[in-house]
């Protein structure tokens, strides 16, 4: 790994673990304190807080102090956390393993996961309404993708169809339409939120790119995570393995040869999307870095 994606991805990451358990800090005297005991359970939990990080790059790609995204980083990487809170519900994934510990259900119960998860959600929009941008009227915008990205035409609808086709064998299409949404759409919405931190709402070619980025990171990385399904470790993931076995996963539609053929394919395609930005050198070593990635 290089020095400068070491040491620039540790610095995101540190602020951002640092700007998230700040936010929930001031609330630990409420009344819910067990909410927010639940809630910071699994936000700070580790995880590669990729989200944040392409956030926080696409801002300073756009020339502006990338710590003026954080709001917008924390926000999707709340909504993040909520969908891997609901994701591992029994009524879902049923999941008893996340980032190395027991879910959030098995600590708190389903009752305390599915609100930890509504509050993560709902917090996110009120922490992404602090953002200091260049242009006011840009929050309307910021907002807007968030919520579409986050909602039934983004997240929660890839998850709707992911779930409705279990039972049956989907169509290469059909698979790639429910990864777009339930992976490819949070993705899309930090790195478009990163341009608008960083000014670039009015620059179309900006804004495009980050979306063709996310588009193909999206699916190079949800490719890669279901391989790790099927060739991956579960103490080092932190997550079970091989619960995947009757889905509709790109192992089941390619095989895992093709997979990795592809997970290369789309990183590429996601470095090429960057070529509108002068200094890309961090963003196109780190999507190198995940296509072996093994966490
Ligand atoms: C896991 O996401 C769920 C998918 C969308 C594939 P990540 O692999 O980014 O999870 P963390 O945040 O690093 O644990
Ligand atoms: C999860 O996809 C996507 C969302 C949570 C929206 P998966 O179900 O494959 O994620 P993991 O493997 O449990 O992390
Ligand atoms: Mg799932
Ligand atoms: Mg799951
Ligand atoms: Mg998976």
């Amino acid at each position: 790994m290089s020095q400068m994606l070491e040491e620039r991805s540790r610095e995101y990451r540190e602020h951002i673990e640092t700007y998230l358990k700040d936010w929930y800090a001031r609330f630990h005297d409420e009344p819910q304190g067990k909410l927010f005991e639940a809630m910071e359970y699994s936000l700070l939990a580790g995880g590669k807080r990729l989200r944040p990080i392409f956030a926080f790059e696409f801002c300073r790609m756009c020339g502006t102090d990338w710590k003026k995204a954080a709001p917008f980083a924390a926000a999707v990487e709340m909504i993040h956390n909520y969908s891997l809170i609901h994701d591992d519900l029994p009524c879902m994934d049923n999941d008893d393993y996340r980032r190395g510990r027991l879910t959030n259900h098995k600590v708190y119960g389903e009752a305390m996961a599915v609100l930890a998860g509504d509050a993560l959600l709902t917090d996110a929009f009120c922490v992404a309404s602090t953002a200091e941008l260049k242009k006011p009227s840009d929050m309307a915008f910021a907002v807007g993708v968030l919520a579409e990205c986050a909602g039934s035409l983004g997240m929660v609808g890839g998850q709707v169809l992911d779930m409705m086709s279990e039972e049956r064998l989907c169509t290469e299409q059909e698979v790639i339409d429910i990864q777009t949404r339930k992976t490819g759409a949070l993705i899309n919405a930090a790195c478009v939120l990163g341009v608008i931190a960083g000014g670039g709402s009015e620059n179309e070619e900006q804004i495009a790119a980050a979306g063709r980025f996310a588009g193909a990171l999206g699916m190079a990385f949800q490719i890669r995570d279901d391989m790790l399904d099927v060739i991956g470790n579960a103490a080092e993931l932190g997550k079970a393995v091989g619960v995947d076995a009757g889905k509709n996963t790109f192992v089941r539609l390619y095989g895992l040869e093709k997979c990795g053929e592809l997970v290369l394919k789309y990183t590429q395609c996601a470095t090429d999307a960057l070529s509108v930005f002068g200094d890309r050198a961090f963003l196109t070593d780190l999507v190198k870095s995940l296509t072996d990635r093994t966490v």
